[in-house]
């Protein structure tokens, strides 16, 4: 034995073969903490201390081969100051550059995945072996960083500029086939046989066959690329990127420039230029927003997944209502592999939702993401029907039927003596109360909401509706459902709008308000898209329905009389329920705050309309000059303001969960994090006192809470 740690060892064999193993302790993956990072600076030390070795071999005694940094350190590392941080990648850069300088032939056999840092770790040897089913990437772009233990420097060189720009800016996790092709890896083989042909390609390297000099010079020196190339390369990729990645992700732009200018340098000067790009992003809001994201996004699954651990998997679904999110469902569950009867009462519809799943099937095979072959077997997982006549056989039926209580009423409890004692009953309605719903049903511990977005294949969000008498088996079983479905599930308590639409109607609510300020609508879009919202509330209301609007509008109001109650129409009209009287009911009709016409493709395309603006001019009472700050608080405030109520409720558990729900439901800009990381970003108090301020104008819907106002009062916050 060479080196023995907690999460490294490194034993020679009879041939003068050195293996590093990565095998972290007490963990089911290999993480680069600081621990690890130093261990591995130890066992470098040893490798160069140790006589007569002929190779060296990394790899990995766990499924994967190293997922990267610890990302749990980045808040805690990330305060540090700028120069810190370049001074502590420094510090990696000469452990890294000595393992790439070792005397000997290196090889780095990747078993499984290797993302950001464990991708650098393979990129520091002279050849990469990977197994067919692994994976490799730097995805450090998507936290708002860039690759800094070396990825900007070591990967142009290897792969060429252009490629090493598509997998960097891109983040991309790439499979085995498109490693070797670029040139990322030397040999893609069956997991068993990896270490063979790590081994195979050391032997070929210390014969003179495999001259592993000349690739490491060509790793360790300026890239040669002429002024043409150059621009090619960079300039184009620049503008591109930054068109695709929008002006609050900075991180993509910032690594191609770090490729770019340490191009023509020595390794140890390109490096330097990485830790001082690195350290500047993550320093950056948006780095801090989006690993908090990551961490969040890691807590809701891990939360999914300990119900998930309790219940069996579904094997049969099926759905009532074949519309828009009746087909949407059927086609999610058969994409994802779970068979679904999707049951209507009329044929058309049946004959509708189908073809709604066969476009989309079709759109994948496209995309070369299913073959033909596939596309009809996923398909034969939809089965339309317009009688129970099966469903003695279903494990869970999400019932999607239009939204009306009574007819929903009738339908569950139709439903309910038709279908096994054990089979679980959800609702996908949207503004219900699932404890309404229940009231009828015999088993009312079987049931319980499944609430998904519009349009299902896209949104990632099911908020699962715990009702009063909801068990623990059906939450179980339908977070494991949507699970299954890919979805990204999170458990609430049933109250009006539940959590996401609680939260979102109160913004719309503020919209109404500025409308009545005299603010121009589509201003107010694109000061909310340049927020970050992927569409500012006039476009998305369109999108909604006007009608949707205003029946959900009248839920909450009633539920929430105090501060939502000009939603429901009590006091003069808004500007949505003048909509809704005047038959602009948006996108669906092709005419509400915009008027829709046909794009090339056949997809709604807004253009402005005169009528719109001369009815919204009618609610106006004043016509107030409001700055871009000033409508993004009237906006963002009762949205914000509402999520900490819906955490003091205890309708959602946690801080964390209530940010992704956001994010994942409604689009709320994820460089920001989420509602109450946002209120944490501009400080409680400061919240408040902004709350307050308008309050006094406008009234309840902008009050903070008591409890809120005693966390400003203490210096508290909602993330540690
Ligand atoms: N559209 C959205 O954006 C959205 C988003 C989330 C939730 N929801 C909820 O999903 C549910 C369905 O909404 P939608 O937009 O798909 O409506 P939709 O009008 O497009 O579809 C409803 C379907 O239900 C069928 N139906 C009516 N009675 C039935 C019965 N007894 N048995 C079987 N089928 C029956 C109708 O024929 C129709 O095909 C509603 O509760 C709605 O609130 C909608």
């Amino acid at each position: 034995m060479i080196y023995q740690g907690n999460a490294i060892t490194v034993a020679k064999n009879g041939e003068g073969i050195a293996r590093l193993t990565f095998d972290l302790k007490d963990e089911s993956v290999n993480k680069l903490s600081g621990a690890v990072i130093e261990e591995l600076g130890e066992a470098v030390k040893a490798l160069q201390a140790e006589s007569g070795l002929q190779g060296l071999v990394i790899d990995s005694a766990k499924a994967v081969f190293i997922v990267g940094a610890d990302i749990t350190e980045f808040h805690g590392v990330f305060e540090k100051d700028e120069a810190f941080l370049v001074e502590m990648n420094q510090r990696v850069h000469a452990i890294f550059n000595a393992i790439e300088d070792l005397p000997f032939p290196t090889v780095t056999a990747i078993n499984g995945i290797a993302l950001g840092g464990g991708c650098e770790v393979a990129l520091t040897t002279d050849y990469r072996v990977m197994a067919d089913s692994a994976k490799l990437g730097l995805p450090e772009t998507k936290l708002g960083i860039l690759p800094g233990w070396g990825g900007c420097v070591r990967l142009p060189r290897l792969i060429g500029a252009d490629n090493a720009i598509e997998w960097i800016a891109g983040g991309t996790e790439n499979k085995a086939a498109a490693a070797l092709k670029m040139g990322a890896v030397d040999a893609v083989v069956p997991g068993d046989q990896l270490e063979a042909a790590a081994l195979d390609l050391l032997a070929r390297a210390a014969s003179g066959e495999l001259d592993y000099r000349a690739r490491r010079a060509e790793k360790t020196s300026p890239l040669k690329l002429g002024p043409i190339e150059q621009m090619m390369a960079f300039e184009t990729a620049k503008g591109y990127v930054a068109g695709k990645a929008g002006p609050h992700y900075p991180a993509p732009v910032e690594s191609i420039k770090v490729i770019q200018k340490g191009a023509g340098e020595s390794r140890e000067r390109a490096q330097a230029i990485e830790a001082k790009a690195f350290a500047k992003l993550a320093k950056t809001d948006v780095c801090f927003n989006l690993v908090g994201l990551f961490l969040n996004d890691q807590l809701v699954k891990k939360k999914a997944g300990q119900y998930e651990k309790q219940v069996e998997p579904i094997q049969q679904a099926a759905v009532l209502g074949a519309g828009i999110m009746g087909g949407g469902i059927a086609y999610q569950s058969a994409s994802k592999g779970t068979p679904i009867l999707m049951k209507d009462i009329k044929e058309e519809a049946l004959e509708l939702g189908l073809k709604e799943a066969r476009k989309l099937f079709a759109k994948q095979v496209e995309r070369k993401k299913l073959t033909t072959e596939q596309m009809a077997e996923k398909l034969s997982h939809i089965r339309p029907t317009l009688s129970y006549g099966d469903f003695g056989h279903v494990d869970l039926v999400v019932e999607a039927v239009v939204e009306n209580p009574k007819v929903k009423e009738a339908v569950l409890t139709e439903l309910e003596g038709l279908v096994d004692e054990t089979t679980i009953l959800t609702s996908n309605t949207s503004t219900i109360s699932i404890d309404r719903l229940a009231r009828n049903l015999k088993r009312p511990e079987n049931f319980c909401g499944m609430h998904f977005f519009n349009p299902v294949h896209r949104m990632p969000l099911v908020e699962v509706i715990r009702g009063e008498k909801s068990s623990d088996a059906a939450v179980a079983a339908t977070v494991a459902y949507a699970r299954a479905m890919g979805k990204t599930p999170i458990v609430v308590n049933d109250c009006p709008g539940f959590l996401v639409n609680r939260v979102l109607f109160p913004y719309f609510g503020g919209f109404s308000l500025l409308m009545e300020q005299g603010a121009d609508f589509q201003r107010v879009d694109k000061i909310m898209e340049k927020f970050g919202w992927p569409m500012g509330p006039a476009y998305l209301l369109d999108v909604v329905g006007m009608d949707t609007a205003v029946h959900a509008g009248e839920v909450m109001a009633e539920g929430f009389p105090e501060r939502m109650g000009s939603l429901g129409g009590g006091g003069d009209k808004s500007a949505i329920q003048l909509m809704f009287e005047r038959e602009r009911l948006g996108q669906k009709n092709a005419k509400g705050f915009y008027a829709y016409e046909e794009d090339k493709k056949g997809k709604p395309k807004k253009v402005v309309d005169e009528a719109a603006i001369a009815l919204v001019k009618e609610v106006a009472k004043e016509s107030r000059e409001l700055s871009d700050e000033e409508i993004i608080a009237r906006m963002m405030v009762p949205l914000c303001l509402e999520t900490v109520r819906c955490l003091e409720d205890g309708i959602v558990g946690t801080a964390a969960e209530a940010d992704m729900a956001l994010i994942y439901g409604i689009g709320f800009p994820p460089f920001r994090g989420g509602a109450l990381r946002y209120i944490d970003a501009l400080g409680v108090a400061e919240f408040v006192a902004q709350a307050e301020r308008l309050a006094e104008e406008l009234g309840p819907l902008y009050a903070p809470t008591e409890r809120l106002r005693q966390m400003a009062a203490d210096g508290a916050r909602f993330y540690a």
